[in-house]
C-alpha cells in the first residue's frame, strides 16, 4: 500500500504546471483503434497509472505503443484483436471506450462488463443502447458484452443522460457507419471536443456545435494523425484549491480558463481571491471562505470530479454550506475520513451539509477513490500536524507526480511506497 505523509499548515507558494487531461487522453488513445496500418502521434500525454493501463490494453489488442517524454506514438496494424482483456478492463472502467472503435473497425467486439466502483454502479447501458440503435447485435452473457455488426448504420440517437463515455463511444462507432449519425443530448465536457478534433485530424467530418449535439458523417477509411491532449482542468482546480485552503500564493499554469469557469465562479462567490490570465490562474491569500451551495452537474455545470475537493475546502469556511451530488449515486465516502480530521460534514441523502470549523487536525485517513484521495491531500495540506493518506494508488491513477508538484509549492510531503498495511 502506498502512503503519503503531509505535515500541514504551510501556505503554498510558487508555480505549478498542469498535466495533460486524463479524461481526454483515455478516449483519444482508444480512438487509435480506428486506424488501419496507420500512425497516431499524441502530445501532452500525462504519466498516469490509468494511461499505462490503456497503453497495456491497446498493446494487448496488437497496437505498437511507444512513449518518448509526453509524446506517445501508436502504430496500428492492418488487423487488431477484438477481445479486450478481462484483467485490464476490470482494472479501469474507461477501458470500455475501446468498444465503439473495435465494433466500427472489426465489426465485432468482446468486452467484460466494467465493474462498479466506490462512486456508483456505473453501467454502460446508454453505450449499448446507442450501438443497438445503430444496428449492432449486442448480447450480455456471464459478465461479458458480445457485440457484432457487419456495418453500423448512421441515425439520430438521443442520449437519456449526457453521459461522457456514451458520447465518446458512439462518436467513435459512427466513424465508419453508413450515412450520418446525429447524437443528441451529448456530454459537452471539453474532453468531447478534444476527441472530435482528433477524429477530424483522421479525416472524419465531425460537427459538435458545442450545444450537446454531435453530427458525424461516416467515411470508408481514416489516415495518420497528430493531436495534443488538452490541459487537465480537474487537476488544475485541485491545485487552485490547495492554494486557497493553505492561504497560499500560487500560480497554476497551462489552463484553459473557459474549462474551469464553474469553480472560479463558486470561489468568487465564496470570497476567494484570484487573477486569471489566458494560460494561468494565480491564487491570492484570503482569511476564510464564505458558505456556498453547490449542485454538481454535467459540463458546463460544477464538475462532479471536483466535488470532494470543494467539500474539503468548505470544511474551513464560515457558516454552513450545501453540496449536492447529482451525477453519481454515492460520492461521499471520503466525508467520514474528513471528519476524522475534525471536519463537520453530515451526509443527508445526496447532499453534504458542511459546517465550517476553525481548523483541521492531521490524522491517518484512507483514500477510497481518485478524487476522494485528492480531497484528503488538500485537507492534510491545511491541517495542523501530520496526516497519513493510505491507498495513494487511487491518486496516482489521475495525478502525475503529485508529491513532487506539492514539494515545488513548498509543501512538506513524503511518500512511503509499499508501506505495510496497519
Ligand atoms: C467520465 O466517466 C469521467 N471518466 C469521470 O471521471 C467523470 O466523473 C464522469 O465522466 C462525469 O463527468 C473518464 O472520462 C475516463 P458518465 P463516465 O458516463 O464516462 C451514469 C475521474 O475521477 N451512466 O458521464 O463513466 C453513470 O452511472 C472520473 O476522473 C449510466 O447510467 O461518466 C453516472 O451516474 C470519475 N449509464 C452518470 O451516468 C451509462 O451507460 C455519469 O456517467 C453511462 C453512464
Amino acid at each position: 500500500m502506498d502512503v503519503m505523509k503531509i505535515s500541514g499548515g504551510i501556505p503554498l507558494k510558487g508555480t505549478v504546471r498542469t498535466q495533460g487531461a486524463k479524461n481526454a487522453a483515455l478516449p483519444v488513445m482508444a480512438a487509435c483503434l480506428l486506424l488501419r496500418g496507420c500512425r497516431m502521434t499524441l502530445d501532452n500525454v500525462p504519466g498516469l497509472h490509468d494511461v499505462e493501463t490503456m497503453m497495456a490494453l491497446l498493446r494487448s489488442l496488437g497496437v505498437d505503443v511507444a512513449r518518448t517524454g509526453d509524446r506517445v506514438v501508436f502504430d496500428v496494424p492492418g488487423e487488431v484483436a477484438w477481445e479486450a482483456s478481462e484483467h485490464l478492463v476490470r482494472k479501469m472502467r474507461a477501458s470500455s471506450l475501446v468498444l465503439g472503435p473495435l465494433l466500427a473497425r472489426c465489426g465485432r467486439a468482446v468486452l467484460p462488463l466494467p465493474g462498479g466502483c466506490s462512486i456508483g454502479s456505473r453501467p454502460i447501458d446508454l453505450h449499448l443502447k446507442g450501438l443497438t440503435q445503430m444496428g449492432a447485435r449486442v448480447e450480455i452473457k456471464n459478465g461479458f458484452v458480445y457485440a457484432q455488426a457487419d456495418r453500423l448504420r448512421g441515425r439520430r440517437i438521443y442520449l437519456d443522460f449526457p453521459s461522457v463515455g456514451a458520447t465518446e463511444n458512439l462518436m467513435m462507432a459512427a466513424v465508419f457507419a453508413r450515412g450520418e449519425t446525429i447524437i443528441e443530448n451529448t456530454a459537452r465536457e471539453p474532453e468531447i471536443e478534444n476527441l472530435a478534433e482528433v477524429l477530424r485530424n483522421m479525416g472524419v467530418r465531425v460537427d459538435t456545435e458545442g450545444t450537446g449535439c454531435v453530427r458525424i458523417r461516416g467515411v470508408d477509411g481514416v489516415h495518420d494523425c497528430s493531436a495534443r491532449v488538452i490541459p487537465d482542468r480537474i487537476e488544475a482546480c485541485t491545485y487552485v484549491l490547495a492554494g486557497v485552503m493553505t492561504g497560499g500564493d500560487i500560480t497554476v499554469e497551462e489552463i484553459i480558463p473557459d474549462h474551469i469557469d464553474a469553480l472560479l465562479a463558486k470561489l468568487e462567490e465564496a470570497g476567494a481571491s484570484f487573477s486569471v490570465k489566458p494560460n494561468s490562474v494565480a491564487v491570492h491569500p484570503v482569511k476564510k471562505l464564505r458558505q456556498v451551495s453547490i449542485r454538481t452537474m454535467p459540463f458546463p455545470g460544477f464538475p462532479t470530479d471536483l466535488q470532494p475537493q470543494m467539500v474539503a475546502a468548505l470544511t474551513l469556511s464560515s457558516g454552513v454550506s450545501l453540496v449536492e451530488e447529482s451525477v453519481f449515486q454515492s460520492r461521499f465516502l471520503y466525508a467520514a475520513e474528513l471528519n476524522r480530521m475534525g471536519a463537520d460534514v453530515a451526509i443527508r441523502g445526496d447532499t453534504a451539509v458542511i459546517r465550517g470549523v476553525d481548523g483541521l487536525d492531521g490524522a491517518s485517513v484512507r483514500a477510497t477513490d481518485l478524487r476522494a484521495g485528492a480531497a484528503l491531500i488538500l485537507a492534510g495540506l491545511a491541517a495542523r500536524g501530520q496526516t497519513c493518506i493510505e491507498n495513494m494508488e487511487h491518486v496516482f491513477r489521475g495525478y502525475e507526480a503529485i508529491d513532487l508538484k506539492l514539494k515545488t509549492l513548498g509543501a512538506d510531503v513524503s511518500l512511503d511506497m509499499g508501506a505495510e498495511t496497519r
